[in-house]
């Protein structure tokens, strides 16, 4: 649809900073419960065996792209299923969200970790790949995700979410040697998984770091950034645009040296001013509050305006919310923010180029 003659569709056009018609938009989380049709399967079924049955996850992550029409779409999973694949036993409980009943605490649950053959218990990931490619059939690329090492390790020592992380810290200040040992471990882990889902067809790949939020500069680049820049590293040469989504950092400026095309931008700053900061070295994905899509329509359209020219001229923006979006949005404004931003970025292409006609 987006393809013309034998040029790559707009988002991965976007991701490498080419011109594009206009801002491309994905959301994360797009396929989800604000969705009555994804509420719908998952009455059905438990959300692990979602994961695992291929057919379903390939009807859950068209979903987004039929009824709301965004960009790309995002394979339906979790980045929990890496822990679940080590031998960690998850629950996804509604009121809660994931749990892990016996998360790893010490060294010695660390190493008993399951790492030999991981890549092929997670093959139902990769059998979804494939199967939602051709259901996709072209119309948008198709994007494959992993939790950062640190992400990961927080749900795994924390087992479930936390709201002040003690756990996790308290392991990292008395004995980081084991800390080290799980990231090191994971990071390995992240290569391999995300090499398979390239491999089975995902056309770019995105890595969440959600809990970067809760380090310190020094401590977010001890035990977060030194293994998303490994895995990164790891990935060149694979071909596909990485992006890296670091949640609730303040700075840029360590980000902006990875060797990744895209970094995602939460709501917390102005994206012009992350733009300022990158100095055109990676495109930007971002970075609408979620809350926005409870708003009136004229409020979103203006906050879409205002992100769109916070951003300005040029090519590099690939439109999305600061984080995922939230279950209770009304599909309605869901499917009015991707009509914005359509409507909005091509007006403002198309002024600009009346401009330098
Ligand atoms: O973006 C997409 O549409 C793809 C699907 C996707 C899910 N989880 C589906 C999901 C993606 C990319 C994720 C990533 C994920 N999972 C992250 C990183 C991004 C972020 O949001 O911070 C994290 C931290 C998780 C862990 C996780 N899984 C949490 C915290 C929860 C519960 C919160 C919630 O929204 O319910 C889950 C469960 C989960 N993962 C659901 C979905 C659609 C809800 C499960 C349900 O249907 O009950």
């Amino acid at each position: 649809m987006e393809v013309s003659g034998n040029r790559e569709h707009l988002f991965i056009r976007a991701c490498r900073q080419e011109p594009v018609e206009r801002v491309p938009i994905w959301i994360m989380r797009q396929a989800g419960r604000y969705l009555p049709e994804y509420r719908a399967i998952r009455e059905r079924y438990d959300f692990l065996t979602m994961c695992k049955t291929p057919e379903v996850v390939a009807e859950v992550t068209l979903q987004p792209i039929d009824i709301i029409g965004t960009d790309a779409a995002i394979i339906f999973s979790d980045i929990l299923v890496i822990p679940e694949a080590m031998g960690m036993k998850l629950d996804v409980i509604e009121s809660i969200g994931p749990v892990f009943e016996e998360p790893v605490r010490d060294a010695d649950a660390i190493g008993r970790l399951n790492v030999d053959g991981l890549i092929d218990r997670l093959d139902y990931v990769m059998q979804a790949v494939r199967l939602t490619k051709e259901r996709l059939n072209g119309r948008v690329p198709l994007i494959g995700f992993s939790g950062s090492p640190w992400t990961l390790a927080a749900y795994m020592i924390e087992g479930r979410g936390s709201k002040n992380f003690d756990i996790i810290k308290s392991l990292i200040y008395n004995d980081p040697a084991a800390a080290h040992r799980l990231l090191q471990m994971l990071a390995d882990s992240v290569i391999e998984y995300l090499k398979a889902k390239i491999r089975s067809g995902c056309e770019a790949v995105q890595i969440f770091d959600t809990w970067a939020s809760i380090l310190s500069p020094s401590d977010l680049e001890e035990f977060s950034l030194r293994y998303i820049r490994y895995i990164c590293e790891g990935l060149t040469g694979e071909g596909v645009p990485v992006i890296v989504f670091a949640k609730g950092v303040a700075s840029f400026t360590s980000l902006a040296e990875l060797r990744c095309d895209v970094l995602g931008v939460d709501w917390v700053r102005e994206i012009g001013s992350v733009r300022q900061e990158v100095g055109g070295r990676k495109a930007l994905q971002g970075n609408l509050d979620p809350a926005v899509l409870f708003a009136p329509k004229e409020k979103i359209r203006n906050e879409v305006r205002r992100v769109l020219e916070s951003y300005g001229s040029g090519p590099g923006h690939i439109f999305n919310l600061g984080h995922g979006i939230l279950p209770k949005t009304p599909v309605e404004n869901a499917k009015y923010v991707v009509e914005c931003v359509r409507e909005l970025s091509l007006e403002a292409r198309g002024a600009e180029g009346s401009a330098t006609a």
